[in-house]
């Protein structure tokens, strides 16, 4: 066995687009967490996802070690959860030791049946529920994070009559335009989540007379998806500037900043893969500065990426079941597509694949890839380089880990995927398929 070829001498735009265990053995096939792709998309059939334990605990591994010898206070990563989320994945979450951003109750739910300690889970949303909040409250979630002002109303209510006060931070919308998908820019003036900067003096007021609420941080996320960092420094200077306002008008210290997730990774071979500790020190340093120069005390950093942990350990399996000839190009149609991974219909993400049993065979022809769902936008992806494809094999998409499985849909009633985690030749089913019993569980009559 050996290392995955360079791009000129292999179909795969670039090695480092794929798990850190993947490898090809002498007969072309992939080979992840030392286990054939391919024969575990027989044995468990397609679509399948299948993820690599040792690349999801590397990049925790990373982004803790980064942020610890970067910024000279204490440091929290916290995964966002919304990313992809089952009981395997917190558990391999919790034992990395990060922290775990929940955005509804189910998620919550889901965390707390894997045993994550609450004390470690936040909880982010521009639509709690009622229920939603006392179900963070019950459970005794380490933090709450505000987003609005009728949030916190409610959270005051709630919190009314408790001895010890539910810590919370304040998510602020900067004011700062990121550079990425429209879609998936969450820092401007305009958009939905956070409070306006000129919103933080009444939640002050607010939380003046909260007795059940204490303020311990500062929220901002600007985006997902983001290459370049420096907007980053930009929210934190916002973030300290509110911190400064609290203290002066207020008499309240911030002891946290939270500078939310939003570091891009590589889907195809023309994009850099995320520099976690450019990305720390950055951070590290404009905030020790930061605190310096308005005379605030050191200020913990928190940090919460879900892509970057989650989207290079997984890999989407298809089969290939038909293809339609155009003159100047060819359909392969797959077993799965926007039910499963609905980021290209939504915003137009790019993705490459390869046949996961021919991995050194030269590219032949450029297709594209048409998922199996009754919408014209359901193509995977436009012009992809393969040999040529049959009916029948195995195609491997690399990059499938994050925002595909938690935002798939049962469209057309096709079932969900199965997920499978690999590690040392061992693979675990750590999702069964669903099942068309499962679709009419909910039916009544
Ligand atoms: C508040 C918040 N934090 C963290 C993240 C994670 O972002 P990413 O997966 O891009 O790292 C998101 C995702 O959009 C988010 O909304």
């Amino acid at each position: 066995m050996e290392s995955l070829p360079s791009q000129n001498r292999n179909p795969l735009p670039n090695a480092s687009l794929w798990p850190l265990t993947t490898s090809v053995d002498h007969g072309g096939r992939l080979i992840i967490g030392g286990c054939d792709v391919a024969a575990l998309a027989q044995q468990y059939g397609t679509p399948l996802y299948l993820f690599d334990e040792v690349t999801i605990r590397t990049a925790c591994r990373a982004c803790r070690t980064a942020f610890a010898a970067r910024h000279r206070g204490t440091t929290a990563v916290h995964y966002a959860g919304k990313a992809l989320l089952n009981v395997a994945i917190a558990q391999i979450i919790a034992d990395e030791g990060l922290g775990l951003d929940v955005v509804s109750g189910g998620e919550l739910y889901v965390a707390l049946r894997a045993g994550f300690p609450p004390q470690r889970i936040h909880m982010h949303g521009n639509a709690k529920t009622r229920a939603e909040l006392e179900q963070a409250l019950a459970a005794g979630i380490g933090q709450i994070i505000v987003d609005n002002l009728d949030e916190l109303d409610m959270l005051r209510r709630l919190t009314a009559n408790r001895s010890s006060p539910q810590p919370v931070a304040l998510r602020i919308a900067p004011d700062i335009a990121a550079d990425t998908h429209a879609h998936i820019q969450t820092g401007h003036a305009t958009s939905k989540f956070g409070l306006p900067l000129d919103a933080l003096d009444a939640a002050a007021e607010k939380l003046r007379t909260a007795s059940g609420i204490r303020l311990t941080g500062l929220h901002a996320h600007l985006g997902s998806q983001l290459f370049d960092i420096a907007p980053y420094a930009a929210a934190i200077e916002v973030l300290l500037d509110s911190a400064t306002r609290l203290r002066d008008r207020f008499g309240v210290l911030i002891e946290e900043i939270n500078a939310g997730g939003g570091i891009g990774v590589p889907y195809t071979a023309d994009q850099p893969l995320p520099d976690i500790d450019a990305w720390a020190a950055l951070l590290g340093d404009t905030l020790v500065r930061g605190c310096e120069r308005r005379g605030l005390p050191l200020m913990r950093l928190v940090i919460e990426p879900g892509r970057s942990i989650m989207a290079r350990a997984g890999i989407a399996l298809y089969t290939i079941v038909a293809t339609k000839m155009l003159p100047h190009m060819r359909f392969l149609h797959i077993d799965g597509g926007m039910g499963d991974n609905i980021r290209p219909a939504l915003y137009g993400a790019r993705y490459t694949a390869a046949l996961a049993e021919r991995m050194r065979d030269p590219v032949e022809e450029c297709v594209a890839i048409a998922g199996r769902y009754c919408e014209s936008g359901d193509v995977l992806i436009r012009d992809l380089m393969l040999p040529r494809a049959r009916v029948g094999e195995i195609l491997a998409v690399p990059v499938a880990g994050a925002y595909t499985l938690s935002m798939a849909s049962t469209y057309n009633l096709a079932p969900r995927p199965a997920v499978v985690l690999v590690n040392g030749g061992e693979a675990r089913l750590i999702q069964r398929r669903e099942t068309y019993e499962d679709l009419i569980v909910r039916d009544v009559g």
